[in-house]
């Protein structure tokens, strides 16, 4: 089926703009009827779509077919209501443009479908975010809403919207939509109370009788429309038949989609209760049926009231006294005034249509709340206007003369947007132009709403005029005002006038004007309304508004200043129009009436818009932002033009290689002759942005990821900073502790030999162990007892060492004792007595230190042996024992003659012994006790002088003699002698001088010791010099 959409789309022309004959109106609908014939129901002239009704489901709205659309531009498919969607959608996406859709055309051609398709594909193709599903379940709510409220069956249009509908669809900057707004205009409350042959009520009214039992009960309906007198006044009351059947089956499955509907606007129970009750008590007002009582009148039965007042929650009583009196107010006071049944009558149509004008009233008050959009961000608006089209009946009333005003304004701004101003703009332009001629309905308007004498402003004045007014003496009015006009005719025998509407003539009957204009609803009903508890109805006036005696704004008066409004919306949006055509009169498929769409054709002014859109361009734009939105085409204009706009412009055009006839350049704008020269330029646009986009995004990566990169390298080197400054104290600590360690131990090692501190402990102490360390591997230490160096120790061993230096003194003493012979150790004690006799006291005596004392001394002559043997043997006793033998020089006391001699030593006698060859020949012997003294001098001589008492011999008294000699070793002789008598007191040691001798007791020479330059014994006279050297 697609594929054969697809193939037969070359049916006639597309675009009117294609046509041959463009001119004909003939040839006009011979197109739409070509193509209507191929189920091809959709035309353009340029961006205007006429849409003819096909009365029939065509496969051309499911998703497949959305899905095509999305994003193409016009000429690139065949002509669809999805393709104005879509250009509505992108403008406003992609420039934040407001963009309004208007559809018109008569009632039945197809406004409201294509309003649904509209916003069905809105909702289709704008993208899936946040609580965008829920926005959108709430737009597409709105129609089944709206229609059961303000839609009813009429005999053109079985869902003929009965009230004038403009809503806002707000996207947001994200392209879907974020919320949206409806007005609505005129209802035509007359409905309720009356339909005309053929026609039904408002479909809530038989929907709601479709509801559960148990909603029917609570609202006290019977479920069938037939029992209630305001929904079966234009249809007979004949049996059911399987048609009826068919249309209860609809009422119930549109009643499901209202109740859906009013869920996803989010109604409470108790608004729904609300919203039923008010639409059921209608229903029950319209059965109060009056009788006549004389000049007053009654209720037939007062039931159905108290069922209406129950519903709405108010006083049955008060409701009956409204429909049957009338307060009438003198000054302070008021009385009731009786109705009579006609009065009543239309009291009770009065009040029933004012309640549901207020429930209606409410209703899109209601829904706009839950549309309301929540975002602050950017947003445009798409406008879809859906408003009665133009309407001729056999009988045309008030609503008629409305609706058709409301057509004939729309109609000045179609001519104002695409005939007027376009042809104005070429001109101002100084674009070459051939003005087209068409019918400008400005006249029309003014009739009808121009003060102080047109129709409407004359129709109020005569509302509230005083006197009797009637619907007569307003059509008199309008005669005496305008009895020549051109476009309006008075037929007052007829109680009519015609208007010569730009759509044809239209006669009006004038009968009920001055109600309808008036006010609704007299002050009782007011008073009533905002006593009652239903919610819709209490808050339906103002208190002020309830008491008040004053008219308030006529109906068609605030009808003008409604559509007043709208004139301002829709100026201020881009439009976009959808002219929708009713193909025949009969509600059929496949039929094609010439006259019926010739005659829509002409009052839709197509023609005119045709001739004008084949002359003109389908585009303009001012310089600026055509050069704004397209400079990045060419590299010249991009990123900047230096030049003026308008050269950027001719250059962008060269460069996009545009013919010359294709465009025009005009003062201030530049004029497009094709939509698909701008398709094409808008084309590469959003190819070149999605380029730019791509390097922005690329860029913009690049710069983030760079961002992040410095960010992370920040971050490093803030962390390289923290550890380098981390490690650098604690390397500062380091060098630190390294600085305290080095200067403690230079301050230690300066002060290592001060007393001890804190500052040297550990010197001292380290000191110590290397002092001690070095001390036990020193291999120079003393190994001889006589040898006294010593290693230096520092301060703090000073002590230390002196202790060690003893022990190890006295070791190397032990040691030496341990290995000591008897011998040598008596030699040694010889030593020791040596040094007690001498040290200091002669001067010979450190010379003897290193010598050993020996237990001879005598020549070493080899008779030496035998002479000290022959001693041994011969010369000392045996009790008595060897112990020192010395030669020596002895000194005769006269003359001092030195004989040679040699000196022995017994443990008892002192021996003076001549060698003699091989002997010795004993010369003197003393004991050793006989000796008294033994002389030295403190020089370095060897001379000694021993004094002895000679012992009594043969009764000879003791002697004392003293013997002068020198022995080579003098120290070791004396010590010898001294060691045996035992006594150190027999050594005398003389100063320089003279000793005198005693000689056999006797005095009369001297020794005298002295020092000299040479060492020398030399006797002078008496005395013997010995000296010593120096
Ligand atoms: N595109 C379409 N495809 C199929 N049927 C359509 C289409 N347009 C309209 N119709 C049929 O025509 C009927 C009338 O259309 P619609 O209600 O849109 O007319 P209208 O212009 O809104 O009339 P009114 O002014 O009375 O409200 C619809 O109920 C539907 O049956
Ligand atoms: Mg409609």
């Amino acid at each position: 089926m697609e594929n054969a959409f697809q193939d037969r789309h070359a049916v006639g022309v597309e675009d009117f703009v294609l046509l041959d004959d463009y001119k004909s109106r003939e040839a006009f609908s011979d197109n739409l009827k070509k193509r209507f014939q191929e189920d091809l129901i959709y035309t353009y002239i340029r961006d205007v779509l006429i849409s003819v009704n096909p009365y029939k489901q065509l496969p051309i709205y499911d998703a497949g077919h959305m899905e095509r659309y999305r994003g193409q531009n016009f000429y690139e498919l065949p002509p669809h209501v999805f393709a104005i969607a879509d250009t509505a959608y992108r403008a406003v996406v992609q420039e934040y443009r407001d963009e309004c859709i208007l559809i018109s055309g008569e009632s039945g051609s197809g406004k409201t479908e294509a309003s649904k398709k509209i916003l069905q594909y809105i909702a289709q193709t704008s993208k899936r975010a946040g609580n965008v599903e829920e926005v959108k379940e709430k737009l597409l709510a709105c129609n089944p809403l709206f229609e059961a409220f303000g839609n009813a069956t009429t005999i053109r249009n079985d869902n003929s919207s009965r009230f004038g509908k403009y809503m806002d669809i707000e996207v947001g900057v994200e392209g879907f939509p974020i919320g949206g707004h409806v007005l609505d205009y005129l209802l035509e409350r007359t409905r309720v109370v009356h339909q005309a042959s053929g026609e039904r009520n408002f479909h809530i009214f038989y929907q709601i009788l479709q509801a559960e039992p148990a909603m029917l009960l609570k609202l006290k309906l019977t479920g069938k429309w037939k029992d209630y007198v305001y929904l079966s006044q234009g249809i007979m009351k004949n049996s059911k038949t399987s048609h009826e059947e068919g249309l209860e089956k609809k009422w119930k499955e549109e009643f499901r989609a209202v109740l859906s509907a009013l869920d996803a606007v989010n109604f409470t129970d108790e608004e729904r209760n609300d919203l039923f009750s008010s639409v059921a008590a209608i229903m029950h007002l319209g059965n109060v049926q009056f009788a006549d009582n004389g000049d007053t009148v009654k209720l037939q039965s007062n039931n159905e009231a108290s069922v209406a007042a129950s519903l709405v929650g108010c006083s049955a009583d008060d409701l009956i006294q409204s429909l049957t009196h009338r307060g009438v107010h003198a000054r302070q006071d008021k009385v009731l005034a009786h109705l009579n049944k006609e009065q009543a009558v239309t009291s009770r149509d009065s009040l029933a249509k004012a309640i549901y004008a207020k429930t209606f009233e409410w209703l899109v008050k209601r829904v706009n709340a839950a549309l309301a959009s929540r975002e602050t961000s950017r947003s445009a608006v798409i406008g879809l206007l859906d408003i009665y089209g133009f309407e001729v009946f056999e009988h045309n009333g008030f609503e008629q003369y409305c609706i058709n005003y409301c057509n004939e304004k729309l109609q000045q701004l179609f001519i104002e947007l695409t005939l007027r101003s376009e042809q104005e703009e070429y001109v101002v332009e100084n674009i070459p132009w051939e003005p087209v001629e068409y019918f400008d309905n400005q006249t029309i308007c003014t009739l009808i709403e121009a003060k102080p004498y047109g129709l409407i402003p004359l129709l109020d004045d005569e509302c509230l005029r005083p006197g009797k007014a009637t619907d007569m003496t307003y059509l008199e009015k309008i005669r005496e005002r305008h009895p020549n006009h051109p476009h309006l005719v008075i037929r007052r025998d007829q109680r009519q006038f015609m208007i010569r509407h730009y759509a044809g003539d239209v006669i009006y009957n004038v009968d009920g004007f001055l109600d309808k204009n008036g006010e609704l609803l007299h002050r009782d009903q007011r008073e009533l309304l905002v006593r009652c508890n239903n919610m819709i109805l209490k808050n339906a006036f103002t208190d002020q508004e309830a008491t008040s005696l004053k008219r308030s704004t006529s109906t068609a008066t605030q009808f003008k200043q409604s559509l007043a409004q709208l004139m301002v919306i829709l100026k201020n949006k881009d439009p976009l129009y959808i002219r929708c055509i009713r193909p025949n009169d009969v509600k059929a498929a496949r039929v094609f009436s010439d006259s019926v769409v010739g005659h829509q054709v002409k009052y839709l002014g197509l023609m005119e818009n045709l001739r004008v859109r084949r002359a003109g361009y389908a585009y303009r734009r001012s310089y600026e932002p055509f050069l704004r939105r397209y400079k990045s085409l060419s590299p010249t204009t991009w990123p900047t033009y230096k030049g003026s706009a308008r050269e950027g412009v001719v250059v962008l055009m060269k460069h996009l290689a545009i013919p010359h006839d294709e465009y025009a350049m005009g003062k201030t704008k530049v004029f497009v002759r094709l939509p698909r020269t701008i398709f094409s330029i808008e084309d590469a646009f959003q190819k070149r942005k999605h380029e730019l986009a791509t390097k922005i995004i690329a860029l913009w990566k690049g710069r983030r990821q760079r961002i992040i990169y410095e960010g992370i390298r920040q971050n490093i080197i803030m962390a390289q900073a923290q550890v380098r400054g981390f490690l650098a104290t604690l390397e500062a600590e380091r060098r630190r502790k390294a600085v305290k360690t080095i200067r403690d131990f230079i301050r230690g090692f300066i002060q290592r030999h001060a007393e001890l501190s804190d500052v040297n402990r550990k010197f001292w102490i380290q000191t110590r162990i290397n002092f001690l360390q070095r001390l036990a591997r020193d291999p120079s230490l003393p190994k001889s007892v006589r040898d006294k160096s010593w290693p230096k120790p520092p301060l703090s061993m000073a002590e230390t060492s002196e202790l060690l230096r003893k022990v190890h003194l006295k070791n190397r003493v032990l040691k030496y004792c341990k290995n000591c012979s008897a011998e040598r150790k008596a030699a040694m004690e010889e030593k020791i007595r040596a040094e007690d006799l001498f040290k200091g006291k002669k001067a010979s005596y450190p010379s003897s230190v290193p010598q050993m004392f020996l237990a001879v001394r005598v020549s070493p002559d080899p008779l030496s042996g035998s002479r000290l043997l022959n001693f041994e043997q011969t010369i000392r006793q045996p009790t008595e024992k060897t112990v020192y033998v010395t030669d020596c020089a002895k000194f005769d006391r006269r003359g001092f003659k030195q004989r040679d001699r040699t000196i022995a030593l017994t443990t008892k006698n002192l021996y003076f012994l001549e060698p003699y060859k091989d002997t010795f020949v004993k010369k003197k012997v003393y004991r050793l006790q006989d000796v008294e003294r033994m002389t030295v001098s403190s020089n370095k001589d060897g001379v000694v002088i021993v004094s002895v008492l000679d012992s009594e011999q043969s009764g000879k008294p003791a002697m004392k003699e003293d013997w002068v000699f020198h022995v080579a070793s003098v120290i070791e002789f004396v010590v010898k002698f001294v060691g045996l008598v035992g006594n150190s007191h027999v050594l005398e040691i003389i100063p320089n001088g003279k000793r005198s001798l005693t000689a056999n007791g006797s005095n009369g020479t001297f020794v005298e010791f002295g020092v000299g330059q040479t060492e020398a014994i030399l006797p002078v006279k008496k005395v013997l010099q010995v000296v010593a050297a120096g």
